[in-house]
């Protein structure tokens, strides 16, 4: 059965997971809606992908009966609505990370997506990167032994601009909240606490949003296990994703800067090509965590990464946050390693 999706915002990652349904990338997806309130925008993509059915109104796209299932992927701030929306016209959805901003809100979407039986994934796509996909097999296997520390690298080769930053939910919401869910996940222990500290190095406009535009988060694991993680929009190079996992018995190195297996050399000396931006380090991920939305949708499975994975990631990066604005570590109870 064919899943017929709608695509909700269409800025630098909607417009990515659009144009990736539309080219069939998404195995048993077709795409056949597109939302944006931006002036012009959602006709633009409409147009350029062959649609018929677009709308500045999202609204339109929940009532819509030839929609079978949504991608939301509009600003963070927005997220709650849209969840709440999707799951009262039983469409089940896809939601960009992080789920939300606020722990209240993310228990009532929680609820409410109970209630309505509709599934719900989150966009924490490392997941389905093969790479980090290699590392949790080989994890699993033990074939490093204990995991005992982990590091996790994110550094963007810019800063979005400020109407994005406005709505982020700041950076260990925005940015640090993929490397604390590839933490739970890799280690399999979950994160008991943090200690967070950030400054503004390169981008003023941050401090009107309370930002930073580096950061680092100590994690402490309930397992014993300890790790850290740099988040940064200050790359001058590139896109920069990396992640260590030190067992007792071996270690992990995942990632690189190399966007192509190309070194061009002359007298000068050696250079090759950096990736530039997340789109290029992840294309495979987003489209492989698509592909196992709809493959949830079609045999109503639960996906494997859900909305209480984005409630715990998201309870960790208010704690680093809080930690962050305090000046203290902040301790967080419960929880259980996706
Ligand atoms: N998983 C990842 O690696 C990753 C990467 C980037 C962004 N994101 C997430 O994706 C979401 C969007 O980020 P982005 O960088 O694409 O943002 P963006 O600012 O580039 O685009 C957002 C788009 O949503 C539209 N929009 C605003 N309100 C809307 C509404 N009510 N209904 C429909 N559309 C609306 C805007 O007009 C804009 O075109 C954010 O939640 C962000 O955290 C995730």
């Amino acid at each position: 059965m064919t899943i017929r999706c709608a695509v909700l915002g269409l800025g630098r990652l909607g417009y990515h997971h659009a144009k990736n349904i539309a080219a069939h990338q998404v195995s048993g997806a077709q795409l056949v809606s597109v939302a944006d309130p931006m002036e012009g925008r959602a006709e633009q993509v409409a147009r350029e992908l062959g649609l018929e059915t677009w709308t500045k109104n999202p609204d339109e796209v929940f009532e819509d009966p030839d929609v079978d299932a949504v991608i939301i992927v509009t600003p963070t701030s927005t997220h709650a609505d849209m969840i709440k929306q999707a799951a009262k016209h039983g469409k089940p959805m896809f939601v960009e990370k992080p789920l939300t901003q606020h722990i209240e809100e993310a228990d009532e979407i929680i609820q409410t997506i109970k209630e309505s039986g509709v599934i719900c994934q989150v966009g924490f796509m490392r997941r389905f990167d093969p790479a980090y996909a290699e590392a949790k097999r080989r994890i699993d296997a033990g074939d490093i032994g204990k995991p005992l520390y982990f590091k996790g690298i994110t550094r963007d080769a810019g800063s979005p601009p400020a109407a994005f930053i406005k709505h982020s939910g700041r950076m260990f919401l925005d940015v640090s909240i993929h490397d604390y869910d590839m933490a739970r996940y890799l280690m399999g222990a979950e994160i008991s606490a943090v200690s967070a500290h950030g400054r503004v190095l390169l981008h003023p406009f941050m401090k009107e949003f309370d930002d930073v535009d580096q950061a680092i988060t100590y994690v402490e694991f309930d397992s014993g296990a300890a790790g850290d993680i740099e988040a940064s929009r200050n790359s001058p190079y590139g896109h920069d994703i990396r992640t260590e996992i030190i067992g007792t018995e071996g270690s992990l190195f995942i990632g690189t800067l190399r966007n192509q297996h190309v070194t061009y050399l002359n007298h000068k000396g050696s250079h090759y090509e950096i990736i530039p931006d997340f789109q290029t380090r992840f294309h495979d991920a987003y489209r492989l965590e698509l592909v196992h939305f709809i493959h949830c949708v079609q045999h109503k499975q639960t996906p494997c990464v859900t909305e209480a994975d984005g409630r715990r990631n998201l309870q960790i990066a208010i704690a680093a946050t809080e930690s962050f604005d305090s000046g203290k570590k902040v301790k967080i109870e419960g929880g259980s390693p996706g």
